[in-house]
């Protein structure tokens, strides 16, 4: 299966931490805030995934190479010579996407939550209509895509971005799950899926809601970061506590590494939370899963 994260562009919003590092590799709770995403499609059967980006990074090229290697998938990079929007990178990526008929996964690319995927791909397998959008409950709707649907088939009536007056507190969490037959409706130009796709797709039929279970934020603003950061640990207290650090002197919910003497991490190693490193120089693209308790070489 493929999936397609919009990346977009600089992350302005959430800048100083973008000055110097692209958006998706800005570190949400040890790790890129891609790579949460990305960890989860490959969980669900995803094996090739596509980045919209509209604009050029060195840097997220060289850490997608890596990736593909630790995570034995393909990683495409689709670039928009301008910004194409949140629909029109779909019709830029349509060779890529319809290379088999498939339904694949789009996701924005600044929310965290549980990812659903499973889940995804078996209500769109059992509705058998053209799109799935995850749908959750906010206090503050007009931020974002709001949906009516009915509670017992998920069958979406109405899709409105933004609106300005009170429509419903369930709201689009920035996950889907499409047929190829979808890709008909999108033109290569800028283009809302919000405003523009959505709507047509509700109008039809042809658009349902999956309800999220748990936690979500979308962490593009850096007040929502630091909020969805407790969700996040919050959750990892209910699912995984052992993941925590506890003892003295740590209050809440508290993920750490502990590295001692000198220790050098190469480019793009990813340490596990919750480790003791002691002495260790380990070579660039390194997992590393397990404490090391006495000085040596990782390569
Ligand atoms: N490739 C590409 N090109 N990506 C883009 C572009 C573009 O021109 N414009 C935006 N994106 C990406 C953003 O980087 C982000 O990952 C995603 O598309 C959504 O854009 P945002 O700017 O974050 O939109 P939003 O947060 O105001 O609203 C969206 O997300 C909400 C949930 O967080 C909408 O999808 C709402 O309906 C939704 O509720
Ligand atoms: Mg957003």
């Amino acid at each position: 299966m493929k999936a397609l994260i919009l990346v977009g562009g600089y992350g302005t919003r959430l800048r100083p931490l973008t000055l110097t590092v692209p958006k998706p590799l800005v570190e949400f709770c040890n790790k890129p805030i891609l790579l949460h995403q990305v960890e989860a499609l490959v969980k669900a059967g995803v094996r090739h995934v596509i980045l919209a980006v509209s604009y050029m990074s060195e840097l997220l090229e060289r850490e997608m190479r890596a990736q593909e290697q630790r995570l034995g998938i393909k990683i495409s990079l689709s670039h928009e010579k301008e910004p194409l929007g949140t629909a029109g990178p779909l019709a830029l990526a349509r060779e890529l996407l319809t290379d088999n008929d498939e339904p694949f996964f789009v996701l924005n690319s600044d929310v965290i939550c549980d990812f659903p995927f499973d889940d995804m791909l078996k209500f769109h397998q059992q509705h058998g209509r053209e799109g799935t959008i995850v749908v959750t409950k906010v206090e503050e709707p007009s931020k974002y895509g709001v949906v009516v649907y009915e509670g017992e088939t998920g069958r979406i009536h109405r899709f409105v971005e933004k609106p300005q007056v009170f429509v419903s507190n369930k709201i689009n969490a920035g996950m889907y799950i499409f047929s190829p037959a979808m890709l008909r409706r999108i033109q290569l130009r800028p283009t809302s899926i919000e405003k523009e796709i959505f709507p047509v797709m509700a109008e039809e039929g042809h658009l349902y809601a999956m309800e999220l279970q748990g936690f979500w934020m979308d962490i593009g603003q850096p007040k929502d970061f630091l909020t969805g950061m407790c969700m996040y640990l919050q959750s990892v207290r209910q699912q995984a506590p052992e993941r925590l650090r506890t003892g003295p002197g740590f209050l809440g919910n508290v993920l750490v590494v502990r590295m001692e003497n000198v220790t050098v991490l190469g480019e793009d190693v990813i340490v596990n939370d919750e480790l003791y490193i002691n002495g260790a120089n380990v070579l660039p693209h390194k997992s590393i899963t397990d404490s090391v308790p006495e000085p040596r070489i990782i390569m």
